[in-house]
């Protein structure tokens, strides 16, 4: 998408030297726009773990990238599959919750374990890494072309009045490589001129909404308000929300949804007011090995410090400020579930679906058991 007029993916390799991977450094937005570069594995592994870069697609696109990085480091030793073991394993620690960062890990092994000699696996690297970023780009515009059907739909009854959409956290193009999922229908709505408005949660604790969505419609140019996360029920109450739609860090194949902590409170708010709650989704989010979310998903657990402060802009710097008194304990959990029941439908790059198996897997054949 566009920054300052300019089109930015959230990550690409150094257009004069292939072995650098540089990213958009999202920890000092919306206040400053600033591109990092990734030389080593264990640079890009503690970015994905201190939410340089964060989302589920942008986790897995870093993780391809990262291997990619891991392959070119095994070249020049003694061991090539030893440290790509060793490699894929500090990345597949860094964070648990998006399935995209397994997938991707996965992906990599196996395409570069076709290579025959050192050269032939860093070049299967670099080309699985990039069309793990490619391919995160195009699902996520077709997720757009297939969610704007939804928006045109609700703008028809609305009659020249805004849609008014609800979404949370951050699912724009800062958490995938571009468009993003929940976001993408929002563009294309707003691209094809529909009257649009977007009530975007700023949620806690680290604030993905307030900080990244805003900035995002902002720089699109679509009309939205920051508000608290506590908000979203009484404003569906008043019959100010026509559609939720959000993102989703993993979806059983049988359609329960982790998402952003705060996501479950929304969809129970949405379903006893009748808003229709979407989850936008490409298919690399869906756990194919999942049956159960409530059961199985790993959740993240962050560091209790994350709640108990918050960071902004002041005097042009950024600070960080305590909120709760020192000596209270926090709990600093990441992701909830959405069960299944709650949600109206899965936007994905194949159309939209119904969560349940067999609507899922009528998208996605191949997947069927
Ligand atoms: O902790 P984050 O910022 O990596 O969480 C990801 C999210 O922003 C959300 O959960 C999002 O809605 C889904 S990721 C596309």
């Amino acid at each position: 998408m566009n920054v300052g007029g300019k089109h930015f993916r959230t990550i690409w390799l150094r257009p004069d030297d292939k072995r650098v991977v540089q990213l958009i450094d999202q920890r000092f937005l919306p206040h400053e726009f600033v591109i990092e570069e990734v030389r080593s594995v264990e640079q890009m592994t503690m970015a994905i773990r201190e939410m340089h870069v964060r989302g589920a697609g942008l986790i897995g696109a870093s993780a391809g990238y990262g291997m990619y990085l891991a392959a070119t480091e095994a070249a020049s030793r003694d061991s090539f599959d030893e440290h790509l073991a060793w490699a894929a394993d500090q990345l597949r620690a860094t964070r648990p919750t998006a399935v995209n960062l397994s997938w991707a890990i996965e992906r990599q092994l196996q395409n570069i374990a076709a290579g025959k000699t050192a050269d032939e696996k860093v070049a299967l690297a670099l080309r699985t890494a990039n069309s793990i970023a490619d391919e995160d780009a195009e699902h996520c515009r077709m997720i757009g072309h297939h969610g704007l059907k939804l928006i045109r739909k609700i703008a028809q009854r609305k009659a020249g009045r805004p849609v008014n959409v609800l979404t949370h956290c951050n699912a724009g193009w800062l958490a995938f490589v571009d468009y993003g999922s929940a976001t993408a229908p929002i563009y294309a709505a707003q691209d094809s001129e529909l009257p649009l408005h977007v009530w975007v949660t700023e949620t806690r604790p680290r604030n993905q909404g307030a900080k990244l969505t805003a900035w995002e419609l902002g720089e699109h140019g679509v009309a939205h308000t920051v508000i608290a996360d506590s908000a979203a029920g009484y404003l569906m109450q008043r019959g100010k929300v026509d559609l939720a739609i959000v993102g989703s860090d993993r979806t059983t194949y049988t359609g329960d949804v982790a998402n952003k902590i705060g996501t479950y409170l929304e969809a129970l708010a949405a379903k006893a007011n009748n808003v229709p709650f979407y989850v936008a989704l490409p298919s690399s989010s869906i756990d194919w090995r999942m049956r159960e979310g409530l059961k199985e998903i790993p959740i993240e657990e962050r560091d209790a410090e994350e709640i108990k402060w918050a960071d902004g802009w002041f005097d042009g710097k950024q600070v960080a400020v305590r909120i709760a008194p020192d000596e209270s304990p926090a709990a600093n959990y990441g992701f909830d579930v959405t069960p299944r029941a709650l949600v109206t439908g899965l936007i994905t790059e194949r159309g939209v679906c119904e969560p349940n198996e067999k609507s899922i897997c009528s998208l996605f054949p191949e997947h069927a058991k």
